[in-house]
């Protein structure tokens, strides 16, 4: 595999046609011992130009529910299951996310997350290695071995979701807060609030 410093892919040219549609690879972002990971799809047109994951409209959902739970974009890992964006929006191909895969193991490995939460059905899919009714299932904790380690992934609808179907608002909202409690965090009795009252 090209060599991955800092978990950035800085040259790859596995994919001919994501190699033509892409601007840039658009790397993971968030510190590197984050206890929660979120994994997308792959960048849209808005990460292609910015060079960051989830900066468009659903980043903005993404963040809106981070603040709410507590979480801070700052604080947390964001990545996708493919680097570059695919041409017209497709969905990545089988082979785009088997050529991609070893770079998210390689994020995955490093990071060691309390969970991984699986935005939407490509990377429920491809983390879980089975077909996944993303909105049937959104909430719920699955237990898997990626690359021999055993890891929690927490199914989530992608965020874009809630943009279309208002009534995804609470089971995206739902998930996002589970992802706040298995990674320990309580906006309502985090440090910071308990402080406030010394
Ligand atoms: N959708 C994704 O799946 N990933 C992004 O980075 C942006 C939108």
């Amino acid at each position: 595999m090209e060599s991955m410093d800092d978990l950035r892919v800085t040259e790859c040219t596995r994919c001919p046609a994501l190699v033509d549609s892409r601007s840039r690879i658009v790397n993971g972002t968030g510190p590197e011992d984050a206890d929660v990971l979120f994994v997308g799809e792959g960048p849209g047109a808005n990460e292609d130009e910015q060079g960051e994951p989830f900066v468009g409209r659903s980043g903005s959902v993404l963040d809106d529910q981070l603040r709410i739970v507590g979480l801070e974009r700052a604080n947390v890992r964001i990545t996708n299951c493919v680097r570059c964006r695919p041409p017209e929006n497709r969905d990545p191909t089988t082979d785009e996310l088997e050529n991609c895969r070893g770079y998210l193991e390689c994020e995955i490995d490093r990071l060691d997350p309390d969970v991984i939460v699986t935005l939407g059905k490509v990377p429920s899919e491809h983390l879980l290695g089975r077909s996944v009714a993303v909105t049937k299932e959104a909430g719920t904790l699955e237990d898997v071995r990626i690359e021999g380690t055993p890891r929690r992934v927490l199914i989530c609808v992608h965020p874009a979701a809630t943009l279309y179907d208002r009534s995804q608002e609470e089971t995206f909202a739902a998930a996002i807060e589970r992802a706040a409690e298995l990674a320990d965090v309580d906006g309502s009795e985090s440090g910071q609030s308990r402080l406030d009252g010394f």
